[in-house]
């Protein structure tokens, strides 16, 4: 069963898009997820501003899972959010347990970012030859995260 009735791609070519889409779907929401359990668990110097950086981020990943899992839906395809997809499939590492440092959030979450990022660009290229406005809405996600990457890391001692 499917609210998308007409086609929009053929089946073979929505298909592979929706893989795509799935893929980066999970890493997002790997990522979102991962962000909070560092925002909460930051101790030291410069807390707050990290605090809060960590929370734009999540807005980002937020914001993009959503569109991403809405374009699944829109060309057919049913994205797959629940907790077991994302256990099973996410590209990123596990986030460390307990309190940890300012410094040691850094660099773990960057390294996420960099990982989902890397995934991004990855079904940036596959998007090419088959859905431009899949394409196009990762390029955007990617793009934002990019510069967040960017402003994250460069805190890194
Ligand atoms: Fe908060």
């Amino acid at each position: 069963m499917s609210a998308a009735t007409r086609t929009i791609l053929e089946d073979s070519d929505r298909d592979a898009t929706a893989t795509a889409l799935q893929e980066n779907l999970v890493d997002l929401i790997d990522l979102s997820l991962q962000g909070k359990q560092a925002h909460w668990n930051l101790a030291g110097p410069h807390f707050r501003s990290v605090h809060l950086e960590l929370d734009e981020i999540i807005d980002t990943a937020r914001l993009g899972s959503d569109d991403v899992a809405e374009r699944m839906a829109t060309l057919g395809a049913s994205p797959d959010g629940r907790v077991g997809a994302i256990e099973g499939a996410t590209r990123l590492d596990p986030f460390p347990g307990g309190f940890q440092t300012v410094e040691a959030t850094v660099t773990a979450f960057a390294d996420r970012m960099a990982d989902t990022i890397e995934g991004l660009r990855k079904s940036i290229g596959t998007l090419d030859a088959l859905d431009p406005i899949s394409q196009d809405m990762l390029i955007a996600i990617s793009a934002q995260l990019e510069k967040q990457l960017w402003m994250l890391q460069a805190q890194e001692a």
